[in-house]
């Protein structure tokens, strides 16, 4: 019987229980990807609750990448020591620390975004480098993983969608050349880093016409597989399901965990829409799924793994209105999480 309080050993990893604050942006960065005393407030309280492993929010591979504001990032060595004080913070919990690295658009040096399928073949490997880069500074900096965010659209999602890549070089047309980034973005990375934990972030589906449908992405994660991620988190578009009610509509991408940890021999992390605790301890049981994600009830409630824990709750008092996306700081309005 698995219990969301087991500990779990992934590659490179060791978790105290099976729950993850999946990525979540505060927005709270400067523009050059310096972060301060608000954020590591946040991460040390979200650490202090009792979570497995934090993955960060969305952190920029790149210093001119300005496609959603206050984004973290790691893009500069001179940023190094302030996420080395971040990492302290949540080690300091006993809570495993996972940069989520990014891209949401390549920008030119006009500040110009240039479309996916603009990009020289050249630009295409500077990307693939600066993921690369990202990555050896998270290691510096003592993060226990890195999460490759290929979900929602950001710059990798749209790149293996086969409704925006028609690309005709080595790195467009057929599902294998459209996931030829990832794969050449965990083949270095796990190179440079061999110590990091390398999990990524992807769609189960695109959820629109003509996009990457769940049969792709099963196919994706194959050769993700073959090419040695150490685990992987479904999520997909219509990322933050709203009017979620706990022992209702749980778990919106379910399905697609369970028949991929059926089909690969990788961990799998399911993210959306999780509230109770019996839904998910069931859904464990049902499924070879070893882990679960939350975003936004952790907002709301940092401390809930505790919670769940000590037996003071077994649902999440989230209710899914998606407000946090709009508040500053992205705080829940009903908890009001201070900084
Ligand atoms: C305010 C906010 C910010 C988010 N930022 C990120 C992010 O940086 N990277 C990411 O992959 N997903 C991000 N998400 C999506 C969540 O990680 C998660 O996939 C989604 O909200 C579903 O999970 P939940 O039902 O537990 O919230 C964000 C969600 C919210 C509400």
């Amino acid at each position: 019987m698995k219990n969301i309080f087991d500990a779990v050993e992934l590659k490179n990893l060791h978790l105290k229980n099976r729950l993850i604050r999946s990525a979540t942006w505060e927005g709270l960065a400067e523009t050059d990807g310096s972060i301060g005393d608000d954020t590591y407030k946040i991460y040390h309280e979200l650490a202090a609750g009792g979570v497995g492993a934090i993955i960060t929010g969305f952190t920029s591979v790149a210093t001119n990448d300005f496609y959603f504001g206050g984004m973290m990032r790691l893009s500069d060595n001179k940023l190094i020591p302030q996420y080395k004080k971040l990492v302290e913070f949540i080690h300091a919990e006993n809570c495993a620390a996972i940069s989520q690295l990014a891209l949401g658009a390549f920008y030119d040096k006009n500040f110009v975004e240039v479309p996916e399928n603009n990009l020289s073949t050249e630009n295409v490997r500077e990307i693939i480098k600066m993921f690369v880069d990202a990555a050896i500074r998270a290691e510096i900096c003592g993060f226990d993983g890195v999460q490759i965010h290929a979900a929602h659209f950001f710059f990798l999602s749209r790149f293996i969608s086969p409704l925006i890549n028609h690309r005709s070089d080595e790195f467009g047309g057929s599902t294998e050349n459209r996931a030829k980034i990832l794969l050449d973005i965990l083949r270095d990375i796990k190179t440079s880093t061999p110590k990091l934990h390398v999990t990524i972030k992807i769609n189960s589906s695109d959820f629109t016409g003509g996009g990457l449908n769940e049969n792709e992405s099963l196919e994706i994660c194959k050769m993700l597989e073959a090419g040695g991620i150490d685990s992987i988190e479904v999520s997909g578009n219509g990322t933050s399901v709203g009017g979620i009610k706990a022992g209702v509509n749980e778990g919106y991408f379910a399905d697609f965990a369970a028949r991929l940890a059926d089909e690969v021999n990788v961990p799998i992390i399911c993210v959306g829409g999780w509230r109770s605790r019996e839904v998910m301890e069931k859904f464990l049981n049902q499924s070879n799924v070893e882990l679960l994600s939350l975003s936004r009830p952790l907002v709301r409630e940092p401390d809930l793994p505790k919670k769940f824990l000590s037996g003071e709750s077994s649902v999440a008092k989230c209710v899914s209105c998606n407000a946090c996306y709009r508040t500053p700081a992205h705080r829940c309005i009903f908890s009001g999480r201070r900084s």
